[in-house]
């Protein structure tokens, strides 16, 4: 009786036993890499052109393979394509289809590369193109936060440390600082594109070919700046997967810092905003309950993008040169991560959209705190004082309105005058929150005419 052997007839002429069932269950990668089928297809069509134009196919061969997948790209874009793990991946599906739509010429596809040389190069054109999409949700992220701080421009608020009441700021200059870190995401991005865009197509297996292949018509065809220059390092190296992680992990921080923030604005003992209800969700158990899952979700959801990266880092960092199947889970990794973000991202502009903060709580805690006492100081400064005596002055002053147990700008002129006699009648508006606000004119600072210019700077920047 004829022993059936490994359904996969790629490699399955060499083996003398068919796949233990176990083994290929877990290696395949189809359930995962599916979602490579067009940049699979496409650097397919190039590859293959290339091979025509080089004459190491025959044109009639080229066009045929041309069309039988394009046709299989139709096939899964309308859901008609069965995957199948017998074929492991993507490019044996792919390839495995290729036979059956247009008989044995499809084997000429596989001339002059590998699945090594394939996969790496499906994965960085799918890491350039979700690149973009991210950039383009981080960008109504940004305006989002500009319209909100637009709309409540003139929202005094307590800028804090260590959780205290430090300085009173705006309201729209604390969200500006969002859009300052969300800006550089982009850069981010930008940079990590750049740093992606070489092309390891025509690497072959790890050593190159000795077929006349044409890397630079490939290069040019997919959008790649230039060939990768060594062909092991380009089938073995997965630094674009961990940068596109690692600026993922960055984005989905500065995300989760702000979740956290209006997990803590919103929160009962703080109420200095409210949420519209659509981005609430209630309790079972508790009627009266409003909760803020939304935020919790996206601070919650950055462990798994941070622990991605950490997880491919683990796996590459024991792996010597060149392909070994360790690197095989690099895309589960991988399209978690962005899908995390990609929905955090939109989570926290709907969050955004959903906010109204309070004026008045604001106000009151940024009058609480003796967050005027540095204001105080550097008016001592300007009278020549030295910062050292002016923050000894300062203090002393806090420890008497404390005392008092009255804000600063509730002091009278001669509780002032007890602490340092070098005053004027002028500095009563030392502690008037919103003249320290706009006394900050230091570029960057929190005034409202460079808050005003940085709103508008950006918005025009992402427009
Ligand atoms: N599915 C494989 C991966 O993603 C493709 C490369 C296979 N190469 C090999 N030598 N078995 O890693």
């Amino acid at each position: 009786m004829k022993k059936k052997l490994n359904y996969n007839t790629v490699w399955g002429k060499r083996m003398k036993h068919k796949t233990n069932n176990i083994l290929q269950e877990v290696n395949a990668s189809i359930d995962i890499d599916k979602a490579l089928y067009n940049e699979d297809i496409d650097a397919s069509i190039i590859h293959c052109k290339m091979l025509s134009k080089q004459k190491i196919i025959s044109p009639k061969i080229s066009k045929k393979i041309v069309s039988g997948l394009n046709k299989i790209r139709n096939e899964i874009k309308r859901k008609k394509f069965k995957f199948d793990k017998k074929y492991e991946d993507i490019h044996l599906n792919i390839e495995n289809r290729l036979f059956q739509v247009i008989g044995s010429d499809a084997g000429y596809l596989h001339i002059a590369r590998s699945r090594n040389d394939q996969v790496t190069t499906d994965f960085k054109l799918w890491i350039i193109k979700s690149s973009k999409i991210l950039k383009e949700n981080i960008r109504y992220l940004i305006l989002e936060l500009i319209k909100l701080s637009k709309k409540n421009i003139n929202i005094i608020m307590p800028g804090f440390t260590h959780l205290k009441n430090a300085q009173p700021v705006l309201f729209a200059h604390y969200m500006l600082a969002y859009v300052e870190m969300f800006k550089r995401d982009i850069v981010k991005l930008n940079n990590l594109i750049k740093n992606t865009s070489e092309n390891p197509l025509g690497s072959g297996a790890l050593a190159g070919t000795s077929l006349k292949i044409d890397r630079n018509f490939t290069t040019k065809k997919l959008n790649f700046h230039k060939p990768t220059s060594n062909s092991m390092d380009a089938v073995s190296d997965r630094d674009y997967a961990l940068e596109f992680m690692f600026v993922c992990s960055i984005n989905a921080m500065h995300l989760s810092r702000f979740a956290e923030e209006i997990i803590i604005w919103n929160s009962d003992i703080a109420k200095m905003i409210s949420i519209k209800d659509d981005m609430l969700t209630g309790s079972s158990m508790m009627p009266q309950k409003k909760n803020p899952d939304s935020a919790e979700i996206v601070r919650g959801k950055t462990a798994i993008i941070i622990s991605n990266l950490n997880s491919l880092f683990i796996i590459m960092k024991a792996l010597p040169l060149s392909y070994f199947k360790d690197m095989q889970d690099d895309k589960k990794l991988v399209f978690e991560c962005n899908d995390n973000l990609i929905k955090n991202l939109k989570l926290t502009k709907d969050l955004v959209k959903a906010i109204k903060p309070n004026k008045k709580k604001m106000y009151e805690y940024a009058l609480n705190g003796f967050t005027t006492a540095t204001d105080f100081a550097e008016y001592l400064v300007n009278k020549g004082m030295s910062f050292r005596d002016a923050h000894k002055k300062s203090a002393q002053l806090v420890n008497i309105a404390e005392k008092m147990n009255i804000t600063l700008n509730e002091l009278k002129f001669d509780d002032i005058k007890k602490v340092c006699n070098q005053i004027d009648k002028d500095v009563m508006k030392i502690f008037d929150v919103s003249n320290s606000v706009n006394s900050k004119k230091s570029f960057g600072g929190t005034s409202k005419v460079n808050v005003i210019k940085m709103l508008n700077k950006s918005e025009r920047e992402m427009r």
